[in-house]
């Protein structure tokens, strides 16, 4: 069966890190997605093919006469990691193994903190599942996405994975195994923009050295994990009063928290400063931080200004709305990608 899944990127609007040590976050689906096509194969073979998986950044050296340009393409590999291990997951999770054409196509750049990494590993356990005739329940899909992240990161919470599954707004918590996810009504829309700065370091990175300072000053940097916790109870308030003043000072209040474990860099707090400085109601580095995206709560009136202002100083900038639909699995005949003509929408509740 020919299969079309897709996922969406994601934000986290407060408390990545502090998740990874039992205290709750609060996550959204943005409205860009990551898009993967499965086509059984006869012959067994299990073939990738990655188009236009976009890849910020370009580094260009002069020394001595020699001129040295890197490009971050190095971040696709990574990327087909995620769906190779994907496949490998759903296969033994299914007690079943066939070949399969993969193809898949993102509306994001990848490595930038968007979640693709997450999009990747849940789109592809689907995909994969579904071309083989298999059907998943959401709650299966997260579980082997997280799977998928574990294995390939080392350490990963459960939190891209199922953000990118379920989709809207979301608060998460866990421990061990146990996931809690209570989906937040947030009525209205909120005047949110995202810059990227170049990445320095990667997930796993900075996740490794959060662990090491909080194993080594559990006083100290326990406490502030803990405190980020309680930012995100006042924060998850504001956000069903859509109260923008006080929104805005938790994801401040969150920064300050995040800089002080140490995950924001000098170009990161640029951005946030500056964003408000220039009509942003908060501003905060989202995701793993050592590079990637600010995102900003802007005054409504003053988007215009703000993104001007983070666009002059980041590698781009973007708007999005949130709280995007979560995996979308469609069965069809396979077109390009984000073009897809419509095709029949497995599960009804879904599709919606
Ligand atoms: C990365 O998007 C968020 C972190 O909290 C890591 C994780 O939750 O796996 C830094």
């Amino acid at each position: 069966m020919r299969v079309y899944v897709s996922a969406p990127g994601k934000v986290t609007l407060f408390g990545e890190h502090a998740v990874v040590y039992g205290q709750p976050a609060i996550v959204t689906s943005i409205d860009r997605r990551v898009h993967v096509f499965a086509e059984p194969r006869s012959d067994g073979a299990v073939t990738i093919e990655a188009r236009d998986l976009r890849t910020p950044g370009v580094r260009v050296t002069y020394r001595e006469g020699e001129v040295t340009v890197e490009t971050d393409y190095g971040l696709v590999l990574p990327a087909i990691s995620y769906l190779h291990k994907a496949v490998e997951v759903a296969s033994s999770y299914l007690g079943s193994r066939h070949g399969v054409k993969l193809v898949v196509q993102s509306e994001m750049p990848v490595g930038a903190g968007l979640g693709t990494s997450a999009a990747v590993a849940v789109a592809t356990v689907a995909a994969y599942a579904y071309s083989g005739g298999y059907e998943l329940s959401k709650d299966e899909i997260a579980r082997l996405g997280w799977e998928v992240e574990k294995k390939v990161q080392g350490i990963a919470s459960p939190m891209d994975t199922s953000i990118v599954t379920y989709g809207g707004f979301m608060r998460i918590r866990y421990s061990g195994e146990e996931v809690e996810r209570v989906s937040l009504r947030v009525g209205a829309e909120l005047p949110i923009l995202l810059a990227y700065v170049e990445r320095e370091f990667r997930t796993g990175d900075m996740v490794r050295m959060v662990r090491e300072r909080v194993t080594r000053y559990p006083q100290l940097y326990g406490r502030i994990i803990e405190l980020v916790g309680e930012v995100v109870g006042a924060a998850e308030r504001a956000l069903l009063n859509h109260d923008l003043e006080e929104l805005g000072l938790m994801m401040n209040l969150n920064h300050g928290l995040l800089d002080s474990l140490g995950v924001s860099t000098r170009r990161l707090n640029e951005v946030v400063y500056a964003a408000r400085s220039s009509g942003a109601l908060g501003a905060k580095l989202t995701g793993a931080g050592g590079g990637g995206c600010v995102i900003a709560l802007s005054r409504p009136e003053k988007m215009g200004v703000v993104e001007a202002v983070m666009g002059f100083l980041s590698e781009f900038t973007m708007r999005t709305s949130l709280g995007s639909e979560g995996v979308r699995v469609e069965v069809g005949e396979k077109t390009g990608g984000a073009a897809l003509t419509r095709t029949t929408c497995l599960r009804s509740s879904w599709c919606t």
